[in-house]
């Protein structure tokens, strides 16, 4: 089947008044696609009979002094990996046509998720993202809608939205996708110089450190930050923005490692930012 693409939330919607018969997996995105978002398409293709996509760099999450203009935006190499990963739908709306203005309805998540982790330095952004997820998802009404567990903080709050807001979707969090230096892959990975590439692979070799600890019965968080903080520390031009560890759903400072925990870091190297985590198993 074609790809077929649509601009507008009623084209989109005239469109599946005649598919809701399907089962409908859902990756929302905001493009600059690279092999994570491709492993999130092709689980929705595993599970799904109709797969859509959506591009749109939702200019809600970006702070004043943050990417937005700077965001990578490929549509055609986006369009053409959809082609290729069999994706039936991509949609693709203007701010415009989300309503994006100043009198926009805002949903707002719980304060105690997003005044930790990334919320401490970027105000307002899990409010930009939790209002266009509400929004997209109530477009697209996806039987299941996917999401990387790199965004840890993000997946953690839209399943908390869902399940508070009552939203009949099931959230799928996909493990992260990583070069075999470790590093995550993310769309910002494209601000990055080969050194700056390779420097960042501190950020994941840092986390294993962690897990490694934990293995070995440490308990108790301050010796397990620092571990991470001694291996961070290997790579001077990495400039740590937080290392925390959390719980997985509540995203609250665990006192002792006692369940299972997720261990969380920012920061920024050639001033690209760029987060990472990983979830011990007790
Ligand atoms: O993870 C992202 O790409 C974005 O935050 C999302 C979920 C598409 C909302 O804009």
């Amino acid at each position: 089947m074609d790809l077929a693409i649509f601009t507008t939330p009623s084209e989109l919607g005239h469109y599946l008044q005649s598919h809701r018969s399907q089962s409908i997996g859902f990756v929302p995105t905001m493009g600059a696609l690279h092999v994570g978002h491709q492993s999130l398409i092709d689980r929705a293709r595993h599970e799904n009979t109709l797969v859509i996509v959506s591009i749109f760099v939702n200019p809600l999450q970006f702070g004043p002094n943050e990417d937005l203009d700077q965001y990578p935006r490929q549509l055609e190499i986006d369009r053409a990996i959809c082609e290729t990963a069999g994706v039936d739908v991509l949609f693709i709306p203007t701010p415009e046509s989300m309503g994006i203005r100043d009198t926009l309805t805002q949903v707002i998540p719980p304060p105690m998720m997003t005044s930790g982790l990334c919320g401490r330095t970027r105000t307002g952004h899990f409010q930009g993202v939790a209002t266009i997820v509400t929004k997209l998802l109530n477009i697209v009404q996806p039987d299941r809608a996917y999401f990387g567990e790199k965004d840890a903080q993000q997946l953690a709050i839209i399943r908390k939205i869902v399940a508070d807001l009552n939203l009949p979707v099931d959230i799928i969090g996909c493990s992260t996708l990583r070069a075999d230096s470790g590093l995550a892959h993310s769309s910002r990975n494209q601000y990055l110089s080969p050194t700056g590439k390779a420097q960042s692979a501190v950020i994941y070799r840092s986390l294993k450190q962690a897990q490694v600890l934990v293995a070995s019965g440490e308990t108790h968080p301050p010796a397990i930050l620092a571990a991470v903080v001694t291996e961070l520390g290997t790579v001077p031009e990495f400039q740590l923005e937080y290392l925390e560890l959390v719980d997985p759903e509540t995203l609250q400072l665990i006192e002792v490692v006692d369940r299972s925990v997720l261990i969380a870091i920012a920061g920024r190297i050639e001033n690209t930012r760029l987060i990472d985590n990983i979830t011990i198993d007790k």
